[in-house]
C-alpha cells in the first residue's frame, strides 16, 4: 500500500454516497485518508457497496487493491447524516450526487459555506465541466472536475479538468492526490465535454444504444462481440448496468442538452426502461438480471460456436 500523500490534504469529505460516491469513498480510506461522507439518504453507502460487490461478482473484477483491504476501507469511511460535519474539517470535497446543474449548482453552494477556505471542491460529474458550476462558489481558484470510473472494478481512471479560473496549484494538487489513491490521472489540456476517456466510452455507447434502439442488432451480440475482440468480462451493455441506466439516461441527456443533435438524444427505449425502474444491477434487472447475468455464463460466447469436427 502507498503511504504518499498529498502534502495539502489529509481529510476528505464524499458528498453523496451513490455508485460512484460510495466507492470513491472508499478507495480514498484505503490510502489512509480520513474520509468522511454525506447523504441524503441514510442507507445510500451500504446499498451501494452491496452494488459494487454484485457488480465485481458479474464483472469478475475486483479492486486494485487486496479485496481484504479494500473491506477494511469500507470500516473506515465515515458515514454521517449532517452535512456540516462531514464538510467542517475538510481538505478535498468530492461531490457526487445526481447530474443535474442546478442541484449540483445548489449544494456546492452549501459546500462553499460549511468548508474551511483553503479546501478544494471538486465534482465528479460525467458530463457537467466545473465552469458551469465554480461560480457558485466565493473560490472559483480552487473548483475542478475529478472524474471517476470504477475503482471497485478495477477502473482506476480518473479524468482531471480544470474550469475558467482553478489555479495551477489546484490542478497539481488534484493529480498528485489521484496518483496517492492509486489511481491513473488523464489531465485534459483545454476544456471538453465529456472530458478524456469518458468522451471516448461515450461514442461507443451512443453507437450501441442506438443499434439495440432501432433493432439492427440484439444487445447481446454487440456484448459479445466487444468481449471477445478486447478480451474483458463485460460489455457495453453490461458496463452501463453497472452504471445504473438511470445514470445513463441522465448523462445521455446532457450530451443532447449540449449538442441538441437528434443523433445525440438518449433512446425512448432506455427511458422506458428507466421509468419501469429497470436500472440494472441496482435494482436487479437492467439489460441484463442480476445476480447471475447472462453474459456471466459459461457459455454466453461458446454457446454460439459450433463444435470441432472429431
Ligand atoms: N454511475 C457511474 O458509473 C458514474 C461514473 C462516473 C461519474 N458519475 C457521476 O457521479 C455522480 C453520481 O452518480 P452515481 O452513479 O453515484 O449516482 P447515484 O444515483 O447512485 O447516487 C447519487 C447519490 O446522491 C444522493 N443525493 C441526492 N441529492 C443529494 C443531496 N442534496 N445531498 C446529498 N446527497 C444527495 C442520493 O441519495 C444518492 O445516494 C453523477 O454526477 C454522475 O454523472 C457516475
Amino acid at each position: 500500500m502507498k503511504d504518499i500523500h498529498s502534502r495539502d490534504i489529509s481529510n476528505v469529505a464524499i458528498i453523496g454516497g451513490g455508485i460512484l460516491g460510495a466507492q470513491i469513498a472508499v478507495q480514498t480510506a484505503c490510502f489512509g485518508y480520513t474520509v468522511f461522507l454525506y447523504d441524503s439518504s441514510a442507507q445510500a453507502f451500504d446499498l451501494s457497496i452491496q452494488n459494487a460487490a454484485a457488480a465485481m461478482k458479474a464483472g469478475g473484477k475486483g479492486p486494485v487493491v487486496p479485496i481484504e483491504q479494500w473491506e477494511k476501507g469500507i470500516r473506515k469511511v465515515v458515514i454521517t447524516t449532517l452535512m456540516e460535519a462531514a464538510l467542517k474539517n475538510a481538505d478535498l470535497v468530492i461531490e457526487a450526487i445526481p447530474e443535474d446543474l442546478e442541484l449540483k449548482r445548489r449544494i456546492f453552494a452549501q459546500i462553499d459555506s460549511m468548508t474551511p477556505q483553503k479546501a478544494i471542491l471538486a465534482t465528479n460529474s460525467s458530463t457537467l465541466p466545473i465552469s458551469k458550476i465554480e461560480d457558485a462558489t466565493q473560490r472559483p481558484e480552487q473548483c475542478l472536475n475529478l472524474h471517476f470510473y470504477m475503482p471497485a472494478t478495477g477502473n482506476n481512471l480518473v479524468d482531471i479538468m480544470r474550469g475558467s479560473k482553478t489555479s495551477d496549484e489546484v490542478m497539481e494538487a488534484g493529480e498528485q492526490w489521484i496518483t496517492s489513491i492509486g489511481c491513473i490521472p488523464l489531465p485534459i489540456k483545454k476544456e471538453s465535454f465529456g472530458f478524456c476517456f469518458n468522451r471516448v466510452w461515450r461514442s461507443v455507447k451512443r453507437e450501441a444504444l442506438l443499434m439495440w434502439a432501432e433493432g439492427i442488432v440484439d444487445f447481446r451480440d454487440i456484448d459479445r462481440a466487444w468481449m471477445t475482440a478486447f478480451g474483458t468480462e463485460v460489455g457495453p451493455f453490461g458496463l452501463m448496468d453497472f452504471t445504473g441506466l438511470n445514470v445513463t439516461y441522465a448523462v445521455e441527456l446532457s450530451y443532447y442538452n449540449e449538442s441538441k443533435d437528434e443523433r445525440d438524444k438518449p433512446p425512448e427505449a432506455l427511458k422506458a426502461m428507466v421509468e419501469r425502474g429497470e436500472l440494472g444491477v441496482k435494482t436487479g434487472k437492467g439489460f441484463y438480471s442480476y445476480p447471475n447475468p447472462e453474459f456471466a455464463l459459461e457459455n454466453f460466447i461458446s454457446g454460439k460456436i459450433g463444435s470441432l469436427s472429431s
